[in-house]
């Protein structure tokens, strides 16, 4: 299956020996902060699985990332078809996670570039887009770098929370195809 190569990342197939490292990350309350729950180690290996079943469906999917200087896996970075309904479904949505001792070196914007190229390049998509909470600026910035636009008007309750769950409102950021800002 398809690998992307950047300077410092290589986003490859999951390996069994991911699911160990993923699932100590996904108890992480940093990097769990704006998702709804730590995960088990049961939930985080089906959340694997659900990957691997997005990636022979579609081609793509949620990249394992590996650093290339040492072979460590350092989370995930990709694309996703979100399983929801919502006014901007259906869509590609572009998402990333990483272990918190590998954030601020510029990893995620990094990987995310090369999937852009890759989802507009090869799949030929015409839209990409992002989703989270307000508050997770860091994702919000990682978006912004990216050359990806936000319209107060996209945001949206998102349909897998409970009415009055504080996670439930979401800001969208759309990246056409034919703008591409980020990738140059
Ligand atoms: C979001 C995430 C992937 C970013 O990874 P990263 O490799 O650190 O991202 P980058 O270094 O490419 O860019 C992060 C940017 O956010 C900025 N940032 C980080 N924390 C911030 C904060 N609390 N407030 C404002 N900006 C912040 C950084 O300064 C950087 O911007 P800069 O390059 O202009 O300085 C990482 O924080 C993560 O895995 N978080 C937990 C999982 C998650 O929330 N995923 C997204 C769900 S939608």
């Amino acid at each position: 299956m398809l690998s992307l190569t950047t300077p410092r990342l290589l986003l490859r197939p999951w390996q069994d020996a991911d699911r160990e490292p993923f699932a100590r990350m996904n108890t992480d309350p940093r990097v769990m902060e704006f998702m709804p729950a730590p995960l088990t180690r049961e939930e985080s290996d089906a959340l694997v699985g659900r990957i691997q079943a997005h990636f022979e469906k579609h081609g793509f999917g949620l990249w394992a990332a590996e650093l290339r200087a040492d072979g460590a896996f350092a989370g995930y970075i990709g694309l996703a078809v979100p399983a929801f309904e919502a006014r901007f479904t259906p869509c590609v949505e572009i998402g990333w996670r990483l272990a918190a001792e590998y954030w601020g070196r510029g990893l995620a914007t990094e990987g995310a570039r090369a999937v852009l190229r890759h989802a507009f390049e090869v799949v030929g998509l015409d839209e990409v887009v992002s989703m989270t909470v307000p508050a997770n600026l860091a994702s919000r910035r990682v978006m912004e770098k990216l050359g990806m636009t936000h319209d107060p008007a996209d945001d949206f309750d998102h349909p897998g929370l409970p009415q009055g769950h504080p996670l439930r409102r979401h800001v969208l950021y759309r990246l056409p195809g034919e703008t591409r800002k980020g990738l140059s």
